[in-house]
């Protein structure tokens, strides 16, 4: 059986791929607030490193694959903290154990929103690794009126991030593919509360249109991922691929 390290195990994404995983007879080191094989919080640099570290050591220093679900979609700090610091620097620490594994595989969860206009400043603060500039840089644009920039701002980042570190920084030298797979939306406890206001659903379904099969479930996402990570993906690296119903076509156009 394969190690398998899962952050956000305990809900939405990351419950259904713990899940889709185990019955596969995959081991599983689940990561979350509370309740996972590791309790952690994300969105500090104690947080991961204590996390990262305690998922080398269960795993006996081999991990086959991570797959990063943690993230959160109320705007403020932690979007940047969770969604892009609490995915990179946890993955970066886990690169050691990673590179043990015979074929080790990373399949970060993005977003279609990471195509949508955001914030350059809070992107280029992230990529260049700067998590307190990142921070004040949110906060200006919350301040500013551009709250809703910020979670598109933290998944273009993320993207930005995968493809870079997948061919640039040795991971494919070492034979390891990084991934983003990128929703649209997904039913699960963090999109619930969008649908209970008519107008809101009006909203979401204008930015995120999805033509093929509507809104997706978990598992729909869970299956792709678990392709990604599988020994089946050998040379898929540095993509970003949209499990969205249609969306990023329709919202960037055919050329894209
Ligand atoms: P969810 O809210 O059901 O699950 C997220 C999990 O992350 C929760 O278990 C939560 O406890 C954990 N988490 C949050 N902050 C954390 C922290 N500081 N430390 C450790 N764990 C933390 O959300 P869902 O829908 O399963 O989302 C998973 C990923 O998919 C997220 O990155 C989200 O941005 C992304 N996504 C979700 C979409 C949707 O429509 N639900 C659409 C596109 C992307």
């Amino acid at each position: 059986p394969r190690t398998i390290v899962v952050t956000g195990s305990g809900s939405g994404i990351g419950a259904a791929l713990a899940t889709l995983f185990r019955d596969r007879g995959d081991r599983v080191i689940g990561v979350d607030l509370r309740g996972g094989e590791i309790d952690a919080d994300l969105s500090t640099a104690q947080g991961r490193a204590r996390a990262a570290a305690a998922a080398a050591r269960a795993a006996g220093g081999v991990v086959d694959a991570v797959v990063t679900c943690a993230g959160v979609s109320v705007p403020g700090g932690a979007m940047v903290s969770v969604n892009y610091f609490g995915t990179t620097e946890f993955v970066t620490a886990l690169r050691p154990a990673l590179a043990a594994a015979p074929r080790a595989r990373v399949v970060l969860i993005g977003s279609v929103s990471g195509t949508q206009p955001h914030d350059p400043a809070v992107v280029a603060a992230c990529l260049a690794g700067d998590e307190d500039k990142a921070l004040t840089l949110a906060g200006r644009a919350i301040a500013g009126g551009r709250a809703q920039q910020l979670y598109p701002s933290s998944k273009a980042a993320l993207a930005q991030w995968a493809r870079r570190t997948a061919v640039a920084e040795g991971w494919a030298d070492a034979g390891i593919p990084v991934n983003v797979v990128a929703p649209g939306i997904v039913l699960t406890p963090m999109s619930a509360g969008l649908f209970d206001d008519p107008r809101m659903k009006k909203i979401m379904d204008k930015a995120v249109p999805m033509p093929l099969n509507g809104y997706s479930r978990p598992e729909d996402i869970a299956r792709v991922v678990l392709f990604l990570a599988s020994d089946a993906n050998s040379h898929i690296t540095g993509q970003v691929l949209y499990v969205d119903g249609g969306a990023e076509a329709t919202l960037r156009g055919p050329e894209d």
